[in-house]
């Protein structure tokens, strides 16, 4: 798909909500008469737990001594990466987007109040995003690049984080090889999805899968942990919200 098609990078739009949906814990609406419906978005937000589930699988499968490289495989805004870091593992978070790898960047140099402008929020109002000093992501580096060409070595990753990317991507397979390919031996890896198939980021629909265990099974990883069903919000307009069901796995490369 020509890079100008691709909403992460041409539909600013895609970017705000993203920075919502991750972010939603720590965005205030600031506005001169605040109506509910400026208020809609960010409490939409909060009834999910995607990230704060998410990051509960990091403490509890990666905080341990033999985990300390990590890449975060499609990092999109962040919040996952961050987070990574701030529990002691050096993170190497890539994204195709240079959209969101500048943003990303900025976020670390800032390391406070991050204003961030919501558009669709209507004139007058918009949002301020503020990331704690304790969420600064010291031990994060973001760069460029791609799921499927992955600049590193051979097992050069203890574990890998890849959240809501292997149904975005041209190849899941070729993917999944790659993410393989990075990991050691006895690493881990942290896969959401809500398998949200279209052929516009997959157009070979032989490539679509049922499930995140069908891919770990391509690549002979042991899956350790999974939550069947877990729940992510992406905005559509000031009232409406996509609720997709995302499969998390845990595995192990053995
Ligand atoms: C739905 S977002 C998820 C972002 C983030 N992981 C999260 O959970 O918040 C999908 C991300 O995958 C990225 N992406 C898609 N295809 C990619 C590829 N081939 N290589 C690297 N990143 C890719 C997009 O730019 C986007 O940031």
């Amino acid at each position: 798909m020509p890079n100008n098609l691709d909403p992460y990078e041409s539909d600013t739009s895609y970017f705000h909500r993203m920075i919502e949906s991750a972010y939603a814990d720590y965005i205030t609406v600031i506005s001169p008469c605040l109506s509910e419906r400026a208020l809609y978005l960010p409490v939409c937000y909060r009834e999910t737990p995607f990230y704060p589930q998410m990051e509960a699988c990091v403490r509890e499968f990666f905080q341990c001594a033999k985990f300390k490289k990590c890449l975060d495989c499609g990092c999109g805004v962040g919040r996952l990466s961050l987070f990574t870091a701030n529990c002691g593992i050096d993170v190497i978070a890539i994204d195709k987007s240079r959209t969101l790898i500048d943003f990303c960047n900025k976020l670390l140099v800032t390391q406070g109040a991050t204003e961030v402008e919501i558009p669709s929020i209507h004139t007058g109002r918009s949002a301020i995003l503020t990331i704690p000093q304790d969420f600064s992501g010291t031990g994060a580096v973001f760069q460029v690049g791609s799921a499927d060409d992955i600049q590193y070595p051979d097992e050069e990753f203890d574990c890998i984080i890849s959240s809501n990317v292997i149904d975005r991507v041209t190849d899941p397979l070729l993917v999944v090889q790659e993410m393989n390919r990075v990991l050691k031996y006895g690493g881990r890896i942290l896969l959401s999805s809500p398998l949200d198939w279209r052929t516009q980021f997959t157009p070979d629909v032989s490539l679509w899968q049922d499930s995140l265990t069908a891919l770990s099974d391509y690549v002979g990883w042991h899956v350790i942990h999974n939550i069947p069903c877990l729940e992510y919000k992406l905005r559509l307009s000031d009232r409406a919200a996509v609720h997709y069901k995302c499969e998390v796995i845990v595995a192990e490369k053995s």
